[in-house]
């Protein structure tokens, strides 16, 4: 078993859910391959066409409801578990495949399809698998429901908590993320300045490799089981 981590700060991506069917962003099947990010990730594109936008979550959210954790998933939720230092578990994904394999507290920065939220009165509730303009709010009765999903020019959830955690981690894992898209993408740095070692665990180099101390490139359900078992003594693992 390697060190003793005091606190690891993990952070996820699309790849990580991969392999349980769901699609990631900018591979060359991805979603944004499939649909213009300004029609479908954006405030104005929601508010020029609200049913597209509600039909593009409504799909992820059942393709995410039907998708099963993979072994990567449940392996972190294992070091969760069972690591004798802290693991934070911060995700840009909205799907809930860490929370299904077991992980508590997880940091969805990009919010969550399992969510609506009342752009009246911020109200959120466990979304319909269905939502639309016709969904009132339970708490206001406005029609005002939206995904609860952070958009592009919206700013990502627990900000303040995620970099507090950065500061103080002595270990920052990232995880099948393409390291395109800030905040994210300079989690690496903030972990970096704080004195932390840095990893990166990824199908191929990301757009962020070059800022990380290590990495181990690989498909998440070989290579994330593969380095959490390094990290738990041996029984745990
Ligand atoms: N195992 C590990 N990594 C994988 C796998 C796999 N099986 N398959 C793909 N990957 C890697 C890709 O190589 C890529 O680097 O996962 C990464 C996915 O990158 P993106 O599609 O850009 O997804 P992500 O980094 O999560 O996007 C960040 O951008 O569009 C916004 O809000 C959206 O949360 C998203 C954010």
């Amino acid at each position: 078993m390697s060190e003793i981590y005091c606190k690891i700060v993990i952070l996820t991506g699309a790849g990580i859910s991969a392999e349980s069917g769901l699609g990631t962003f900018r591979d060359a099947q991805g979603l944004w391959a499939q649909h213009r990010i300004e029609d479908v990730a954006t405030p104005e594109g929601f508010a020029r066409n609200p049913t597209l936008v509600q039909d593009f979550y409504n799909t992820r959210r059942h393709q995410a409801a039907e998708a099963q954790p993979n072994a990567a998933h449940l392996a972190l939720a294992r070091l969760q578990t069972n690591y004798p230092g802290q693991v934070i578990l911060v995700t840009q994904n909205v799907d809930g495949l860490h929370e299904a394999a077991g992980a508590a507290a997880v940091l969805h920065m990009h919010g969550s399809l399992a969510n609506a939220l009342c752009a009246a009165c911020d109200h959120r509730w466990t979304a319909p698998q269905v939502l639309s303009q016709d969904t009132p709010c339970p708490h206001c009765g406005t029609h005002a429901a939206r995904p609860d999903v952070v958009w592009f020019g919206e700013m990502p959830y627990h900000m303040d908590q995620i970099f507090s955690e950065l500061e103080s981690c002595d270990l920052f894992a990232a995880i099948g993320t393409s390291g395109q898209v800030y905040p994210a993408a300079g989690f690496v740095d903030a972990a970096t300045r704080a004195g932390a070692e840095t990893l990166e665990l990824n199908l191929e180099p990301s757009a962020a490799s070059s800022r990380f101390e290590a990495a181990r490139f690989g498909p998440a359900t070989r290579v994330v089981p593969a380095w959490v078992e390094e990290l738990l003594p041996s029984e745990d693992a």
